[in-house]
């Protein structure tokens, strides 16, 4: 049977957001503001941002929608959509919670940890009813949560009438996740939510914030193909990462004393100094260190319109999440493999946290189809599960429609 991927941005947003409207008057009796936070790919610098270091994001075509209402008695009534579920509480109730001491986080997590957070950085909140549809595939590596934060952030403070500055926001949206979901990620899936150009990538500077839009190719598309697993042991072993880099910090401080994060290491430092940390250390700080020289080189191929140099980039960044990080899972690794089979792919790698999600492959336009064809019915073959494959077009980040 003939398999087509799926197109991200395939229901216009104002389609999206006149069928958000109605649902909302059904559920609640009223109308409804519509706000939309989008996904990301990221196009190489992986495990860096939390390393002080260089990202690549781009924001996508799949939205974390949210209609909401504001209530002036600091109440929420939240529905998710995807789950099915209705959650009410009151601002006061959830304040003082903490970060779950366990288990998986629940969605419910993600939109009080930011209610939580907004308000504890000084933003009172008046609450409201809300209705939430996610068209970010969850747990699938392109930034679900982060979507979710940033459009429900957004929300609250406009409709608390606030106003909302987007760099703020990311980093209200990071500390909600570190803090109260439990998971220590970086800044970059928020960052690019808040602050995504469509048509364009970013190259983000992790520690200062700056950035700089980079070009995307008129002739190759951004293609993610989706393992359809995630391991279970992915946010215990995203936090144990993050602590072996500040391990290594740490050792390499000694020796480097003006050093606050791997960001500072260059290539030449980790040759003199790289053997006096523990094997696993050295290798962690080996792939953060690498992959940052790789995001600079990869900024300047994109510039220079050099997709061969951007690829290779890309495949040079797969093998060291792999073979130094150990983020990478069979289910990975053989999309990869599949990819490298397929004439005009010009490079693929896992892409997120790991240990199952999305690899992203950069495409030549004409070489889609073919490659769709290839590279699922391979994984299939192989695995036994159909892969989920997204062509997919950038977007604006978070906005109020
Ligand atoms: C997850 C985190 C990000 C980043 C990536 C790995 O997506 O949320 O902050 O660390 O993993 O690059």
């Amino acid at each position: 049977m003939e398999r087509k991927a799926k197109e991200t941005g395939k229901v216009s947003a104002t389609d999206q957001a006149n069928d958000l409207k109605r649902e909302f008057r059904r559920l609640y009796g009223r109308d409804a503001r519509i706000y939309r936070a989008p996904g990301r790919v990221n196009l190489i610098g992986e495990h860096t941002d939390y390393n002080d270091g260089f990202v690549m994001p781009a924001a996508i075509g799949f939205s974390t929608w949210v209609a909401l209402a504001p209530r002036d008695d600091r109440k929420l009534s939240i529905y998710s959509e995807n789950f099915s579920e209705r959650f009410e509480s009151d601002l006061s109730g959830i304040n003082g919670k903490g970060a779950r001491a366990s288990a998986a986080a629940h969605w419910i997590d993600y939109v009080c940890g930011v209610a939580v957070t907004l308000e504890r950085a000084g933003y009172a909140l008046s609450g409201g009813d809300m209705l939430i549809r996610g068209e970010v595939p969850i747990g699938s590596g392109l930034s679900s949560s982060a979507a979710v934060e940033v459009a429900v952030g957004y929300a609250l403070l406009e409709a608390s009438g606030h106003t909302v500055d987007r760099m703020e926001l990311a980093k209200l949206c990071q500390r909600a996740e570190n803090e109260y979901v439990g998971m220590r990620c970086g800044i970059m899936d928020q960052f690019i939510s808040c602050c995504g150009q469509a048509g364009r990538a970013m190259l983000l500077d992790c520690r200062s914030l700056d950035y700089r839009s980079l070009p995307l190719p008129g002739d190759a598309r951004l293609v993610v193909c989706n393992t359809m697993v995630k391991h279970e042991l992915a946010s215990g072993e995203y936090n144990r990462r993050r602590a072996e880099c500040e391990a290594g910090v740490r050792r390499l401080a000694r020796l480097l004393p003006c050093l606050r994060a791997l960001r500072d290491v260059t290539l030449a430092d980790f040759e003199l100094y790289g053997s006096e940390l523990p094997e696993v250390v050295y290798r962690r700080c080996r792939h953060v260190i690498g992959e940052n020289a790789r995001v600079m080189d990869a900024a300047a191929a994109l510039e220079g319109n050099d997709l061969a140099a951007f690829g290779r980039l890309m495949g040079e960044s797969h093998r060291s999440l792999s073979d130094d990080y150990q983020v990478s899972c069979d289910e990975l690794n053989l999309l990869v493999e599949l990819a490298s089979r397929v004439e005009g792919v010009y490079g693929a790698r896992m892409m997120g946290g790991g240990f199952g999600g999305c690899v992203i492959n950069l495409v030549a336009a004409e070489s889609v189809a073919g490659f769709e064809r290839v590279v699922a019915r391979g994984y299939e073959q192989a695995t036994g599960r159909a892969p989920e494959i997204y062509v997919c077009d950038t977007a604006e980040g978070v906005e109020r429609l």
